[in-house]
């Protein structure tokens, strides 16, 4: 059940607007990096869009995926990726609508500590992940950071945590998970 109805979502869209622009720059050129022209990503939790449209400014030729719990969420990433090739779906991250091995990377921003079943979740990443594809989760350091590295260790080997500071916080308050499939 999602937590983000229409209201929580357009006050989300506000905050991280204002807040997580130097977040989303930092995954875009970690993507950016990682990526070969033309490859398949997709943002798992993607809400608002935001991370989606920056990787569409920065890497046009990339082939942009996204999903959400919440169709409110959906509703206005497509508002805010008007203009850019991506496509967006409603769906869990235990059940992604994606073919096994059909991409490249596969990113998550801030999500995964809302996901109920981690260990569900991490299957499922690694599934739609090609071999050789690059796993990039992004998630505030303080929420289940043991639990998150278990269970993507689980499905995915050697799963290293970075700790990532935003400019406007003295703590570094995210922590960066990255795996190969
Ligand atoms: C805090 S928001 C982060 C949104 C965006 N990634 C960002 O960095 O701005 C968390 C998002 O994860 C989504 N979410 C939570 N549980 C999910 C699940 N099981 N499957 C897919 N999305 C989920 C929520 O609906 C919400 O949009």
């Amino acid at each position: 059940m999602t937590t983000f109805d229409h209201a929580a979502s357009l006050g989300y869209d506000r905050r991280a607007t204002r807040l997580l622009g130097s977040l989303y720059r930092r995954i875009a050129a970690d993507i950016d990096t990682a990526t070969d022209p033309g490859a398949a990503v997709t943002d798992i939790g993607t809400g608002p869009g935001r991370l989606l449209s920056r990787l569409a400014e920065r890497r046009p030729d990339l082939r942009l995926h996204g999903i959400d719990l919440s169709p409110h969420m959906i509703e206005i990433a497509h508002r805010n990726l008007t203009g850019h090739p991506v496509e967006l779906a409603v769906a869990d991250v235990r059940e992604l609508p994606y073919p096994d091995a059909s991409l490249d990377v596969v990113v998550s921003s801030l999500s995964m500590h809302e996901w109920p079943d981690l260990d569900a979740a991490a299957r499922e990443l690694r599934r739609v992940l090609a071999p050789g594809g690059t796993l990039a989760v992004y998630d505030f350091r303080f929420a289940r950071t043991a639990a998150n590295r278990r269970a993507l260790s689980a499905h995915f080997g050697a799963v290293r945590p970075t700790a990532v500071r935003l400019p406007w916080h003295p703590l570094a308050i995210v922590t960066r998970y990255h795996a190969t499939a």
